[in-house]
This record gives structure tokens, C-alpha cells and sequence, in this order.
């Protein structure tokens, strides 16, 4: 066993605390599993299709469900889809391998298994997709639904296909889901996950493959992504958008149907601090009202929607870098404690319908500190890439495509 479990790891990596921190997890999490298992494979499945039903029940219904209720379920589901994964039986190089591509990071399975736990999230993405879902099945027999970047659980589609399957909702023949990952780690934890949730039939196609090279073999009725990290950076929404958008049907959705990003200038202890000093936890129905008043906004710098996709023009930089033009900017004027404040980028996640993400709901919201943007103040080290501006000054945000995306503020 121990043999096994070592066998990637080198001498000198032992020497690395990093990986050693990484490996006395990866080995807790397998044993823990192991010592779960002493279910039989049949009882494990049921479990875990059980807890998946469980906690997307939760979100689904429309009365208010308490944040520790919801905590226990998900929590649930996720120790259930770990255990899935450890039957993948992954090398420790598969679990853990992260990379840039050239459209963004490709974080690895250890790291992507937490996506599962992001309560409001899924919660704001599975209420969109039931209702688009619904909606679409009013008109058609059958749709097809394409998860790319789905991440080794597919958290976003698969708790809800369970749903559907369990209370006879809607059958295999009324959807069909292709699931798309670059990882190969992602990719067989997914094939062990919907074997074990015996969703066989609605998944038709599982594929291993850069998600901005991937060419469906028919148009898409449903594009399901979340491929971003707080302040839209690192991760390629934008690119893997703009890719796949082309092959939705005319009548097709997107969800989300729009992510609007925006900036502002805040003053840090307040915005990221003082507000969240009396609660347990940060969530967009707790944002201080104080707080909010104190935000200087800067207004809309990129939106992402079907129709905006279709029209939006890379442009190709002399070194291969791509980027695409988002907002002008006018930076406010008069404003007496400018030079104290940093920029935060978020985006408002429009998932379908009234449903969405909203600010500080999930990691992908978290309003982001960009501590290279200066206005009015003068940086203490002159480092190239702080961009320097004053109030009044008009500022043309593009957004890069290439290795790991995010804003670069121009001065026009
Ligand atoms: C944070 S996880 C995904 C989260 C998942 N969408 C969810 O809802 O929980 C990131 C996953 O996206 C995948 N990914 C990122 N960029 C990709 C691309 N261009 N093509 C295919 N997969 C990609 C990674 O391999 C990784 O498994």
C-alpha cells in the first residue's frame, strides 16, 4: 500500500514542505476513505446518490433552508464524492499536476474537489439550470447540454440529474449531457462518478479535451461553464465562452446568461475587514450597508453574454498575447480619500432567470484587490507594472486571453 502510495513521489520531494503538507493530506483523505469503504461497492453507491439528492433538494426548494443545514449536506455530498474518487485510484502525479495552458489555469483534482462544497454557487447556477431546462423541454423532446471545464464532480449538473432521475423528473431521453475536461485526473474521477451514480444514460459523452478546442458533433441547446476565480482571473470563462457560443443552437442559453464585471475603489479595512466583524460568514445578504456607501463605483468594465460574445474582436498583440476590449473608464473626480483606496474587481454571475451569484456568495464573486492600480497616490516602489492614474483620467480596460487571463488598465 505504502509503495503505492509513494510511488511518484521522489526523495527530494519529501524535502519540499509544500508537497509533503500535500501528500500527509492526500494520504489522511485516502485512508479516511479506506476506512469508509468498508461499505460494499452497492451500499457506497447508494450513499452517494442519496447525498447528492439530499443537498440539491435543499437548494431547490423555495423556503428558506438554514446555512448549517445546507453546511451538513453539501459537506455530505462532498465526502461522498471523494470517497468516488479514491476508486478512480489516481497517481499521486494525476491528483495533484496543475498547469497553465494557453488559455488559462488548469487547476488539479486536489484542488478542483472543493468546488463541490461552494454552497450558494451551485445553489445560484442548479436553480438557473432547472428553470432553463424546464423552459427548453416545454418546446423540444429532447436537449442537449454541454458542461465543459466540469471539473472532476461536475457539481453544477450532476446532483440535479440525480435529482431528476431519482423523482422521475426527466428522463434520459429528454437529456443528453456531454462532459469536458483537460485534465486527465478530472476526467477519470468523472467516469468513476457517474458510474457510481448509475447516470450512465444521461451522460453520452465524457471527453478529455481543451474545452477551447472541442467541436460538438451537434448544436448545443444548453452551455453550462464556470471557469473563474474571484475578480475574473486565471481561469479561461472568457476564452472557453467565446469558443464554445458558436455552436449553441439559435435558440440557445447559456448559463449564467451574463456576468458583468465590475470595479471599484474601496477603502480595504472597511470593504474587506470591518463589514464581516459580526458575522459568521460572508454572504451577499450580509454586505454592510455602510460598507456599500463607502464604495466608490467605477462602473461596468467587461460584460459577457451570448450576443456580447458573438460580437467581441480579439486583438493580437506583437508578442502572440491576445486581449479584447472591455469598458471606458472615467476615473471619478474630487474624491478626498482616493489615494487610500485600492481597486476591487467582481462580477455579478447572472446564472438564468432571477437566480444568480451574488457578491461574496462564492470564491467566484469575492470582490478581488488589485494592489497595482494606483489613482491619485504615487506608489512607494516604481515597479512597472503599477499603473498610475488621476481622478478624471480615462481608462480603457482590456482584458487578456492568453496564459493566465485578467484586466490590464490602459490610460487613454
Ligand atoms: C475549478 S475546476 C472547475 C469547476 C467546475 N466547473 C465546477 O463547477 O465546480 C476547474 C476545471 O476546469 C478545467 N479546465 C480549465 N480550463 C479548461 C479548458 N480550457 N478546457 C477544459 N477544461 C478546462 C480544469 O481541468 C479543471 O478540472
Amino acid at each position: 500500500m505504502e509503495k503505492q502510495l509513494f510511488s511518484d513521489v521522489t526523495k527530494l520531494d519529501f524535502a519540499d514542505p509544500q508537497i509533503d503538507d500535500l501528500l500527509k493530506y492526500s494520504i489522511r483523505t485516502q485512508l479516511e476513505s479506506m476506512l469508509k469503504t468498508q461499505l460494499t461497492a452497492s451500499e457506497r453507491q447508494a450513499v452517494l446518490q442519496k447525498s447528492f439528492i439530499d443537498a440539491i433538494r435543499l437548494v431547490l426548494i423555495d423556503t428558506k433552508v438554514e446555512h448549517q443545514q445546507l453546511m451538513a449536506a453539501f459537506e455530505t455530498m462532498y465526502d461522498c464524492a471523494v470517497q468516488s474518487m479514491a476508486q478512480a485510484k489516481l497517481s499521486q502525479e494525476l491528483l495533484t499536476k496543475q498547469y497553465v495552458s494557453p488559455t488559462g489555469l488548469i487547476m488539479s483534482p486536489h484542488n478542483c474537489k472543493h468546488t463541490i462544497k461552494d454552497i450558494y454557487r451551485i445553489k445560484g447556477y442548479a436553480r438557473g439550470i432547472d428553470q432553463a431546462i424546464r423552459g427548453m423541454l416545454k418546446n423540444k423532446a429532447q436537449i442537449t447540454v454541454l458542461y465543459p471545464a466540469c471539473g472532476p464532480f461536475a457539481p453544477l449538473l450532476l446532483p440535479l440529474l440525480s435529482y431528476y432521475k431519482e423523482h422521475g423528473v426527466f428522463s434520459s431521453d429528454q437529456i443528453k449531457v456531454s462532459l469536458i475536461d483537460a485534465h486527465p485526473g478530472a476526467v477519470l474521477s468523472l467516469q468513476q462518478l457517474v458510474e457510481d451514480l448509475a447516470l450512465e444514460d444521461y451522460v453520452e459523452h465524457i471527453e478529455q479535451v481543451d474545452a477551447t478546442e472541442f467541436i460538438p458533433e451537434s448544436s448545443v441547446d444548453l452551455l453550462v461553464l464556470e471557469a473563474m476565480q474571484h475578480g475574473f482571473t486565471k481561469e479561461g470563462q472568457l476564452s472557453i465562452a467565446k469558443h464554445l457560443v458558436k455552436y449553441l443552437s439559435i435558440d440557445g442559453w447559456m448559463v449564467p446568461k451574463r456576468i458583468s464585471i465590475r470595479g471599484m475603489m474601496v477603502i480595504g479595512e472597511t470593504e474587506f475587514n470591518q463589514q464581516w466583524k459580526e458575522v459568521d460568514y460572508s454572504h451577499s445578504e450580509y454586505v454592510n450597508e455602510a460598507a456599500l456607501n463607502d464604495r466608490i463605483e467605477l462602473g461596468e468594465l467587461l460584460r459577457i453574454d451570448k450576443s456580447s460574445l458573438l460580437k467581441m474582436q480579439e486583438v493580437e498583440l506583437a508578442n502572440g498575447i491576445k486581449v479584447v476590449a472591455g469598458n471606458l473608464i472615467t476615473i471619478p473626480k474630487g474624491v478626498a480619500d482616493m489615494g487610500e483606496r485600492v481597486l476591487a474587481i467582481y462580477a455579478n454571475v447572472e446564472t438564468f432567470a432571477a437566480e444568480g451569484v451574488g457578491q461574496y456568495d462564492s470564491g467566484i464573486t469575492h470582490p478581488r484587490p488589485d494592489m497595482t492600480f494606483y489613482v491619485d497616490a504615487k506608489p512607494k516602489e516604481v515597479e512597472h507594472t503599477h499603473f498610475v492614474a488621476c481622478g478624471g483620467d480615462k481608462v480603457q480596460f482590456y482584458y487578456q486571453l492568453s496564459g493566465l487571463p485578467g484586466f490590464v488598465p490602459v490610460k487613454v
